[in-house]
């Protein structure tokens, strides 16, 4: 019984807290805080944006709550966990079954074409051979993409590759979607397109972290997160922000 209660008081803790999380890079002799004392919480079910100028940290802490990275120091808490006493394999089911990624590069690999680039997340899911496929297939016509599932990286335009990572992204079907400026190379439709797809994600339960330079990119979330030097500025709803952003 004391094993249920303490399983039920995992499951209701948020499902990200960040702790006076700080990155300190050193390059020769000078010290750069690219992350300098971020406290975050996020619950589960949430659509947060991540706004800031180029080179705020925003990626910095988006790699940490995607366990790529740790921080020089603080607490990370996952699902109640503290992700620095994670064993490796944990952490490798973590990033595998819970999370997807979209990265600011694409990250495709050049040798693989791109169902196979679709299907390497499904590879650690215990799906079969078959089923990785019509799953891999599935997320490809989700983005538009099906016709061009035979396709190598270099035969894609670079708005159909961010595609492709996007499709890769959410095969395994993840709770937690973590985008750095996915939108970036995508052209207005496109990008619409893909905002509503993120929206529709969240509102069927996922949880979606967003990274934008675009306000009104990240005006589709429904929390905004500010960052400048490190730190987090503002954190608040969309109106809450307008007002913030016409100051
Ligand atoms: N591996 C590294 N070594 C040294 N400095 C780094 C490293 N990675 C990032 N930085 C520095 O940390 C700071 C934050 O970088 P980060 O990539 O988090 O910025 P960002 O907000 O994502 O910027 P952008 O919008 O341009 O992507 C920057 O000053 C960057 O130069
Ligand atoms: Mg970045």
């Amino acid at each position: 019984m004391l094993f249920r209660k303490k399983k039920e008081e995992i499951i209701d803790a948020p499902l990200i807290q960040l702790i006076d999380i700080h990155k300190v890079y050193h390059m020769g002799n000078e010290e750069v805080r690219a992350n300098d004392g971020v406290n975050l919480t996020i619950n589960n079910g949430e659509f947060v944006a991540i706004v800031g100028k180029s080179g705020s940290g925003k990626s910095t802490i988006m790699n940490i709550i995607g366990a790529l990275d740790v921080p020089t120091s603080g607490q990370y808490i996952l699902k109640g966990r503290d992700v620095s006493k994670l064993k490796d394999d944990e952490l490798a089911i973590i990033r595998n079954k819970t999370i997807g990624f979209i990265f600011q590069q694409y990250n495709l690999l050049g040798k693989s074409r791109l169902l196979e680039n679709v299907e390497l997340p499904l590879l650690y899911s215990g799906l079969g051979r078959k089923d990785r496929k019509r799953a891999a297939m599935k997320a490809l016509e989700k983005v538009g993409l099906s016709d061009k599932w035979r396709n190598y990286p270099n035969q894609l335009s670079g708005g159909q590759q961010q595609r492709g990572a996007v499709a890769r992204a959410l095969a395994g079907s993840p709770s937690l979607i973590l985008a750095d400026e996915p939108t970036g190379a995508l052209d207005s439709r496109t990008s619409d397109d893909l905002l509503s797809f993120l929206k529709e994600l969240n509102e069927e339960g996922n949880t979606i972290i967003l990274i934008t330079h675009d306000h009104s990119v990240a005006e589709r979330a429904n929390r905004i997160v500010t960052m400048y030097d490190g730190k987090i500025t503002f954190d608040g709803n969309v109106d809450e922000y307008r007002k913030q952003v016409a100051l």
